[in-house]
């Protein structure tokens, strides 16, 4: 099974020599987005829980500063360090916010209130539509932010960080003693109409931190303004979106399980994280490697599970031979050092790390199964960091060559690195 618009944005030697990317950096939208008009507004002074809790989502961890500009990182990773993904959320009897509607300021460490409910709410957009009691954390892509650079393949990119802003949430939840559970069925077309985003941006994806009650919401009435700049169409991104957006057959996953990471020590790794440059080509422990695995691997809880396999190139991890490995079972054996630095886009990173994994998938749900390799990206970050392994997310390769390494007919979603 694949999709259209995978197909239409492979990388290949051919394409990526025969149209050379120029960037004009005079376009190059904003990361930042902030509603100007709205003034009642809560600073994340990291006095309460669930103030942590949201800063960790997404938060500013760093700065950049060139001589012509300066940029900002944050507890997640982006492609191009183009942060294409935004969130909202919506709040019920919780304690220290009014009952409403709510958007991350990242540029001011704050939440802004954009709507006050009253008797309405957002769970109309679900078909459980139970009132909760709680968080339900909404993420929406703009996705010009990634398109300006990466053209078309944008959205695979806006699917990744989304998925990474997912395992930002999982992460974050579990120092917050919550469970969340991964919503991708809901109304997006609903939602994208109340918060007026017009066709530039949309949601992707919801989480749910709270218990449903008895009662039924059954209308929401916000209607915003549109408030993002007018950017350039991408035709093929915003049909990809749509062409996407029914899921069908989707099974429900609910296994729950939980990270067993030292808590403050997991609180420093989410606040450290960053992607690594360069690798050393040391080796990593077997134990290591075993133990970012086996997080990669658990259950994501969400209402449309997709499989998505993982393929491990070992390039050198103690007491492990080298070659190419899938759910733990040899498929190749031999040195594929070169050969995954190739697929990576001829990245030293894929030859010089300690693993090089490839993500793949042949599921129909494009959107739920993307995210998933998102969310499996940001689990390997994590462990990684927590263990103090480097880490890169790896969002160019060569499609159709890497699938012939691997031998599958899948398509591939996602490379990772990892080593010292
Ligand atoms: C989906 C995705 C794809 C990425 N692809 C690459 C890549 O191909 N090569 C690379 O060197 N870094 C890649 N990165 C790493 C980003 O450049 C990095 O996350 C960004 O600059 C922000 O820096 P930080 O992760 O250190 O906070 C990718 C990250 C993500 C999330």
């Amino acid at each position: 099974m694949s999709f259209e618009y995978h197909e239409g944005t492979k990388h290949s030697y051919e394409s990526i020599r025969n149209s050379p990317n120029y960037l004009d950096w005079n376009t190059q939208p904003s990361a930042l987005k902030i509603y100007n008009k709205f003034e009642d507004i809560i600073k994340l002074d990291g006095k309460s829980d669930l103030h942590n809790f949201i800063y960790r989502l997404g938060g500013i961890t760093d700065k950049k500063t060139y001589p012509s500009n300066e940029y900002y990182l944050r507890t997640l990773p982006s492609a191009g360090a183009l942060f294409p993904v935004e969130i909202y959320f919506q709040a019920r009897e919780v304690e220290g916010f009014k009952d409403g509607i709510y958007h991350f300021d990242v540029a001011n460490s704050s939440v802004k209130l954009l709507y006050e409910l009253d008797g309405d709410g957002i769970e109309s957009a679900y078909e459980d539509n139970r009132a909760i009691k709680g968080l339900i954390v909404l993420y929406s892509t703009i996705y010009y932010r990634s398109s300006w650079k990466y053209k078309h393949r944008g959205f695979r990119y806006c699917l990744l960080d989304c998925g990474h802003a997912l395992g930002a949430m999982e992460a974050s939840s579990y120092l917050y003693d919550h469970a969340c559970v991964i919503r991708y069925r809901f109304d997006k077309m609903q939602l994208n109409e109340a918060f007026g985003f017009g066709e530039q941006e949309f949601f992707l994806a919801s989480g749910i931190l709270g218990i449903p009650k008895k009662e039924r919401i059954e209308t929401f009435n916000m209607q915003l303004e549109d408030i993002n700049p007018k950017y350039e169409r991408n035709e093929m991104i915003e049909k990809a979106y749509q062409d996407s957006l029914e899921l069908s057959s989707c099974k429900s996953k609910y296994t729950f399980w939980e990270f067993s990471f030292h808590k403050e020590i997991f609180e420093e790794t989410i606040f450290k994280r960053r992607s690594i440059r360069e690798f050393t080509t040391s080796t990593i422990t077997k134990a290591s490697y075993e133990a970012i695995l086996e997080i990669a691997l658990k259950p994501v809880m969400s209402d449309c599970d997709e499989e998505v396999q993982l393929y491990c190139i070992v390039n050198a991890v103690e007491g492990v031979k080298r070659g190419l490995y899938l759910d733990g079972k040899y498929l190749k054996e031999g040195d594929f050092r070169k050969q995954a630095g190739y697929l990576c886009l001829e990245q030293a990173l894929g030859s010089q790390s300690a693993v090089t994994f490839f993500l793949t998938t042949g599921a129909k749900n494009y959107q739920s199964a993307y995210q998933k390799a998102g969310i499996i990206g940001h689990r390997l970050y994590l462990a990684s960091e927590y263990l103090k392994i480097g880490c890169s997310g790896i969002g160019a390769y060569y499609d159709d060559e890497t699938k012939a390494f691997l031998q599958s007919d899948d398509m591939i979603l996602y490379g990772v690195t990892i080593g010292t």
